[in-house]
């Protein structure tokens, strides 16, 4: 059976729900949620100038995917969740409790699209770029081979994804994984970690880039990509230490 989330290096994945990737940590919350009919979905914000990642990205681009794409989405998500039996739920609640239900389609792909780009402008930085250092360099060497390996995956997944859609670094059972979804699909849905992704929308870069979807991805990875706040997600993920037993 046809899956909406695919693995490059899995061909499994968890079902199991959004408590479940709590368990481990889920690390990037939008800790907000409804309380007496107020909005479930706040709109973050931007954690840089829309101009700090020229020239990889436009101020032109930031501008249309922060200020109308992602802004709609969120917008449309709060209209959708207000009208709805969501009252107390997080955004990741909303997200997991829709996911796979047809006749909630629209809300999930409306709050799957805010909370995902919420995310995504989190894992960029003016200045970003280069290799991670640490134990998510050790982890991506032992998953991978090598930080290149590692690259060639993910953008293999990031220009095999069929429309429009989304690459991510996934942890997937304490392993690091590379998977792509397909249009709002979230591994928020799936009970993945999400730790790094980029937007394959064409909305992401077809003013800089046109139809050249590798150079985006590539470029992305290689100048803005923002390891520091990888790290933290993964650091965030690990689960809770045991207390040590008491000796005698
Ligand atoms: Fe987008």
């Amino acid at each position: 059976m046809a899956t909406p989330f695919s693995s490059i290096n899995r061909r499994q994945f968890l079902r199991s729900s959004i408590l479940a990737a709590c368990a481990v940590g889920a690390p990037f919350l939008l800790q907000c949620g409804s309380k007496g009919g107020s909005a479930v979905f706040v709109k973050q914000p931007l954690p840089y100038a829309k101009d700090a990642l020229a020239p990889t990205i436009s101020a032109e681009t930031m501008g249309f995917h922060y200020d109308k794409h992602y802004a709609g989405y969120v917008k449309k998500a709060n209209q959708l969740t207000l009208k709805g039996s969501f009252g107390g739920k997080s955004p990741e609640e909303v997200i997991q409790s829709t996911a796979g239900d047809a006749s909630q389609a629209a809300v999930f792909n409306n709050a799957a699209q805010a909370w995902n780009h919420a995310f995504f402008f989190k894992c960029l930085k003016p200045g970003g770029g280069g290799e991670p250092e640490g134990v998510l360099a050790e982890m991506i060497a032992a998953e991978f081979g090598s930080f290149a390996n590692f690259k060639k995956v993910f953008l293999t997944a990031a220009v095999d994804r069929f429309g429009s859609g989304w690459a991510w670094l996934v942890l997937e059972e304490g392993r690091l994984a590379v998977v792509s979804s397909a249009n709002a699909d979230t591994p928020l849905a799936h009970g993945l970690v999400p730790l790094f992704t980029v937007d394959l929308w064409e909305h992401a870069y077809y003013l800089d880039y046109q139809n050249r979807r590798l150079a985006f991805v590539t470029a992305v990875l290689e100048n803005l990509a923002n390891w520091d706040f990888v790290a933290a997600q993964l650091e965030l993920a690990k689960p809770a230490k045991e207390p040590a037993a008491e000796n005698g």
